[in-house]
């Protein structure tokens, strides 16, 4: 029974509890109508908690403001009637974070803002990329949006890069788009690729990258020799050994 009752009972409070009076956030921006502030990167963000008009200051009463559930520390001249925050300037993790203001006193009197961050992939300019042929090429692009691109294409000379042909994979987490090519070859593989990435809002950026395939250099093969230098040694060691049991043959 109590299982049962408990939700609805908080629930039935809550309702009850939440027209009455209570605290209202103002911003600059403003606050959308279902409780979001809509910003970009590096911009400011005014909060403003007040006490609803009409409603007397509780004298004992001081606002609290929680980032994320996590108290804000306030100086004592802001807290009373009227506390104000700013969050400046706007970063990636500002995006999704809640603002929630109440009286210290009665966590039912509350008002919550959520931001909502706006920002596009960071994709500028031009790289120069040397691969020497038959190795592997790996071309990277941030593709990291809110709201999330909408496409992300890659070109090679201007023309969308055939995945059919040239042994391209193309790869994307969400975070990154990856293309990929093993056992470069310069007739297929050389040339200025392009990514693409459009937004629904901020529409297109893209990242170029003037690939250049050089002739393969000769390796060392590593590993014969340190299997050699290890022969060596130990055939060394084992000489020794056999004649220090004879040394201490001898010695006895
Ligand atoms: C807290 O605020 C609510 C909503 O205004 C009110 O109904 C309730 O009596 C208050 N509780 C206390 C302990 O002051
Ligand atoms: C954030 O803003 C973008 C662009 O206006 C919108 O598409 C997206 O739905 C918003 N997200 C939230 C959680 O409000
Ligand atoms: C792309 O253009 C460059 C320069 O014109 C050319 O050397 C290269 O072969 C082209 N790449 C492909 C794959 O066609």
């Amino acid at each position: 029974m109590k299982a049962i009752f408990g939700p609805v009972l908080f629930h039935l409070l809550l309702f009850c509890a939440a027209p009455t009076f209570g605290v209202r956030i103002q911003s600059v921006p403003a606050v959308t109508s279902d409780g979001v502030i809509q910003t970009e990167l590096e911009r400011t963000v005014s909060l403003v908690c007040q006490l609803d008009a009409g409603h007397e200051t509780p004298v004992d009463d001081e606002l609290v403001w929680l980032r994320n559930g996590q108290a804000v520390s306030l100086t004592e001249g802001n807290k009373k009637g009227r506390s104000s925050v700013c969050v400046t300037p706007i970063i990636y993790k500002d995006n999704g974070a809640t603002f929630t203001c109440h009286l210290s006193k009665n966590v039912t009197v509350t008002a919550s803002v959520t931001l909502n961050v706006t920002y596009h992939p960071q994709l500028s300019g031009l790289e120069e990329v040397e691969v020497e042929e038959e190795a592997e090429l790996v071309l990277r692009c941030d593709s990291w949006a809110n709201p999330p691109v909408s496409s992300l294409s890659w070109t090679l000379n201007g023309s969308v890069v055939d995945l059919t042909v040239g042994r391209f994979s193309l790869t994307n987490d969400g975070c990154t788009s990856q293309l990929s090519a093993n056992l470069v070859e310069k007739g297929l593989h050389e040339g200025t690729y392009q990514c693409i990435a459009t937004s629904p809002i901020y529409g297109e950026s893209s990242r170029q990258f003037r690939v250049t395939v050089t002739e393969k250099t000769l390796k060392l093969p590593l590993y014969p020799i340190i299997a050699g230098v290890v022969v060596v040694c130990l055939t060394g060691l084992l000489a020794v050994v056999s004649r220090w049991t004879k040394i201490s043959k001898c010695c006895r």
